[in-house]
């Protein structure tokens, strides 16, 4: 296990006592990010930064935190997302701020805490694993709303992302079915690579977890998805054509179904079919389409699943057109759009230029 230790000069003591006991043990590594003596004032926040920084970056496993009381230490290290921090003075709560609440930094009090109790608690919380089963909705939701809270907080015209891909096996596979001559089955079969593709983009910031492994050799220290829930909706019926390849890498997604027709009179989406997880609420949400032409139609699914609870919503599409994204970005202005290219214009039927035809027949033939 990595531990990252830090102090301000009022618990520099107590950190050379934690750090003494902890350089002795054979499967801790210890790093020590200051301060280096009792004497010269520091200033505790920026201590906590690095330690917070570096334990929710993942390049350690656990952070202790000294200053004279513990507080300061934990008010700071709680502003970096993704950091864990308990204040703690007792063996109880040591073993309580793991087990229910899977803290990843401790904060003691060097002037507040005896310092033979404060390495029993030390080695209370480090041996305490978080009890998944029971907390992890709990732990989930502090989660989401740190990520939530984030967002609102970057401000009103905060907008989501729109990410096109430029890695070359997508390139090359979206040239062949834009290619008309390319048959149902193997344009089927591209779909879904190119969708298994834009995954590895997709799914670049989901949160991990430090656990423990025996390999044939011996323990090691490994990485574990925090088991962060999914949902993949596609948009039916062409949306269908992508699931397949995103579920053989997220295979734990929950897939629900949204249909959508265009009302003759007005133009405007309808829905006539919705069914979602139930708890799509907790979900991270990936609509799924391979085209993304006027909007319309991605616009109304992203309503329909706001309406429904959903609130962490992303669209996935194969090629969009530069209407598709400025109308879903107009109604939906913290939607991240993935696209794997991004056309030129739509011409006067709609069709995306210089796109791939209809997504819905070329992949079921139906043309
Ligand atoms: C430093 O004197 C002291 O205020 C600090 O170590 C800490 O207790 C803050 O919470």
């Amino acid at each position: 296990m990595r531990v990252v230790l830090g102090s301000d000069h009022a618990g520099f003591e107590l950190k050379e006592k934690v750090k003494e006991t902890l350089t002795s043990m054979k499967d801790i590594v210890v790093s020590d990010y200051g301060t280096d003596n009792a004497e010269t004032p520091v200033d505790y926040p920026d201590i906590a930064r690095e330690v917070a920084m570096t334990v929710a970056g993942g390049k350690a496993d656990k952070g202790l935190l000294f200053c004279g009381t513990g507080i300061g230490m934990s008010i700071a290290a709680n502003k970096v997302p993704g950091a864990y921090a308990a204040h703690v003075c007792c063996e109880e709560t040591a073993r309580l701020s793991r087990a229910h609440n899977n803290s990843n930094i401790l904060a003691l009090g060097g002037r507040t805490t005896d310092h033979e109790k404060a390495l029993e608690i030390v080695r209370i919380w480090l041996e305490t694993p978080f009890e998944w089963d029971r907390h992890l909705n709990r732990f989930r939701k502090i989660q989401l709303f740190e990520e939530e809270t984030g967002r609102a907080l970057a401000g009103k015209d905060s907008t989501g992302r729109l990410v096109t891909f430029e890695h070359p096996l997508i390139k090359h596979k979206i040239g062949m079915i834009r290619d008309e001559t390319t048959p149902v089955k193997v344009f089927r079969e591209l779909v879904q690579e190119i969708a298994g593709l834009m995954v590895y983009e997709i799914t670049r910031d989901l949160p991990l977890e430090s656990v423990r492994v025996k390999t044939p050799i011996t323990e090691a220290q490994a990485w574990s998805l925090a088991g962060k829930k999914m949902a993949v909706i596609p948009i039916l019926r062409a949306g269908l054509g992508m699931v397949d390849g995103i579920l053989q890498l997220i295979p734990n997604a929950k897939v629900g179904h949204i249909g959508l027709y265009r009302d003759p009179e007005t133009l405007e989406p309808v829905e006539y079919y919705c069914k979602l997880p139930g708890d799509i609420e907790e979900r991270d949400i990936y609509i799924v389409d391979p085209m993304l032409a006027t909007g319309g139609s991605a616009a109304a699914a992203i309503d329909l699943v706001k309406r429904r609870g959903g609130r962490r919503i992303a669209l996935v599409s194969l090629i969009a057109a530069p209407e598709g994204v400025e109308k879903v970005h107009s109604r939906h202005p913290e939607v991240d759009i993935f696209a794997a290219a991004l056309d030129s214009h739509l011409n006067d039927h709609g069709y995306i230029v210089p796109g791939l035809g209809d997504a819905g027949d070329r992949l079921f033939g139906t043309k």
